[in-house]
């Protein structure tokens, strides 16, 4: 049946399930919602009335995204425990529809390795418009992938609304576009209205929408719209170029921390998840090592390195979040210079230069998400070596995605802090949603059979791709097909 991700198990019995088109679908009451998105999947295909795809609950499912699949000649039969389960169960059954094919009569049992399935978008090097996202999120859902990491903000550019800093977007959301189209301005930013709806549709999808709004690096979207909040005062811009850039959030401003509570207070009204990415990369050090705010700063906190500032900031934004209810997630380098301020336990850390930040932070005693650029979860790079692949820094074969394993010489008390893994895009070069697709897939296929089954096999992915790509081709998906 070429599922992917492949399915904890598959027992195949005689006979065929064969319809003219899309079977009816009906079920239980309390799974309306996932049978209308199932709908929807399918709307303006025509539907066989004489078939049916039947959603009933299943208590022996103890696993919150456990699905049971039972295809028989007069049915099709997915029950669940709990509606993320049966969303997962209805979308391999939209696999097998979409080929177009009699379904063989099986019992599929099925249900994920990791909770943490994620993919992160960067909207802010380039915008990217509600539909595309959209779009997005529906076929990774295909996938079961079930998070999905919203980058909002970034040197070049900032994409939410926050209605007490109303420049963040007058200013922060354009910059001057540095491809050869000399001289014009590009960006954009969410509505509250877009983000609404784009939440919205992530819950159809059963998908869970986390922002990150990187600070107190990778700001000069925000230095742009609020000179005051840097160590030198400017002047900034939003950033047009690439790269990391020595001027952040001043560390000694206190206005910094009243720009934050806004922030989380805006992303605490609109967004319902429990996380918040708080960035915390790539953080220069050189303007807090000069500030005279930033050095008393440090006397006043006892610290005696300007790196050390940045653990510093990273507990009072954790911090923050949690007087709202919310748990704060950082990139790696929260780790570092915390001899003097711990770093609360709460705070889940995700590993992206490597996998050793994971591997420390299981040890401290912190969750992970592993997200390694050098072990295939990086999907800017490009495919391979071919100069005529597009992308940045590196190469991201989708065996290498395939092979990424979280817990990965972890002892298994290490390995019990991973909460799963994911596929990031940065979208420096990325400057369309074509293009986006291009390089998620199908190295996201791969991620997603890599963070939910426990039956691993490179050639058995390799043997069901195929058949899934031209699934993809369906949904309009740009796919890369070269050597994998
Ligand atoms: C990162 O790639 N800077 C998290
Ligand atoms: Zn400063």
């Amino acid at each position: 049946m070429n599922i992917i991700p492949l399915p904890a198990a598959i027992e195949y019995h005689a006979g065929f399930f064969k319809s003219v088109g899309v079977p009816h679908i009906a079920g239980e009451e309390r799974f309306a919602p996932e049978m209308r998105s199932f709908r929807e999947q399918f709307a303006g295909e025509p539907v066989d009335t004489q078939t049916q795809i039947f959603c009933s609950t299943d208590a022996s499912c103890a696993e919150r995204e456990e699905y049971r699949l039972q295809i028989e000649p007069e049915r099709i039969t997915v029950s669940a425990s709990c509606s993320d389960g049966l969303y997962h169960g209805l979308q391999t059954v939209r696999q097998l529809l979409l080929d177009g094919t009699a379904l063989p009569c099986a019992l599929i049992k099925d249900r994920p390795r990791f909770s943490w399935r994620g993919f992160m978008l960067d909207t802010a090097r380039h915008f990217y418009t509600v539909p595309f996202i959209k779009k997005l999120l529906d076929s990774l859902s295909l996938h079961h992938i079930n998070v999905f990491h919203w980058h909002l903000t970034d040197d070049q550019g900032w994409r939410l609304p926050v209605k007490a800093y109303p420049l963040l977007t007058e200013i922060g959301s354009r910059r001057l576009e540095c491809r050869p189209v000399w001289g014009r301005y590009t960006g954009g930013f969410y509505s509250e209205e877009d983000i609404r709806s784009v939440l919205a549709f992530a819950a159809s999808r059963h998908i869970e929408v986390v922002p990150e709004v990187d600070l107190p690096g990778h700001a000069s979207a925000i230095l742009a719209s609020y000179p005051g909040l840097g160590c030198t005062g400017g002047p900034y811009r939003v950033e047009d170029r690439t790269g990391v850039f020595e001027d952040v959030l001043c560390a000694g401003t206190d206005a910094v921390f009243d720009l934050a509570a806004a922030v989380f207070d805006t992303i605490t009204e609109l967004f319902p998840s429990k996380y918040v990415h708080i960035g915390g990369d790539e953080v220069r050090f050189n303007r807090w090592e000069a500030c005279p705010k930033c050095r008393q700063r440090l006397v006043a906190t006892g610290l005696k390195s300007a790196r050390e500032l940045q653990s510093w900031m990273t507990v009072k934004l954790v911090e923050m979040l949690a007087q709202r209810g919310r748990t704060a997630i950082g990139w790696d380098e929260v780790l570092e210079d915390t001899e003097q301020f711990r770093l609360p336990h709460e705070l889940i850390v995700m590993s992206w230069r490597g996998s050793e930040g994971g591997e420390q932070a299981a040890r401290r005693g912190h969750k992970v998400i592993m997200a390694p650029s050098t072990k295939g979860s990086y999907l800017d790079y490009r495919h391979t070596e071919d100069p005529e692949e597009p992308g940045q820094l590196g190469i991201t074969r989708v065996s290498q995605t395939y092979a990424l394993d979280p817990c990965e010489n972890m002892t298994t008390e290490a390995a019990a802090a991973v909460i799963g893994g994911q596929a990031n895009l940065w979208s420096e070069l990325i400057y369309a949603g074509k293009i986006a697709e291009y390089m998620i897939f199908p190295r996201i296929c791969a991620l997603a059979e890599a963070v939910w089954t426990e039956r691993k096999d490179f050639t058995s992915f390799a043997e069901r791709l195929p058949l899934h790509q031209s699934r993809l081709e369906k949904l309009h998906l740009v796919q890369y097909r070269g050597a994998l």
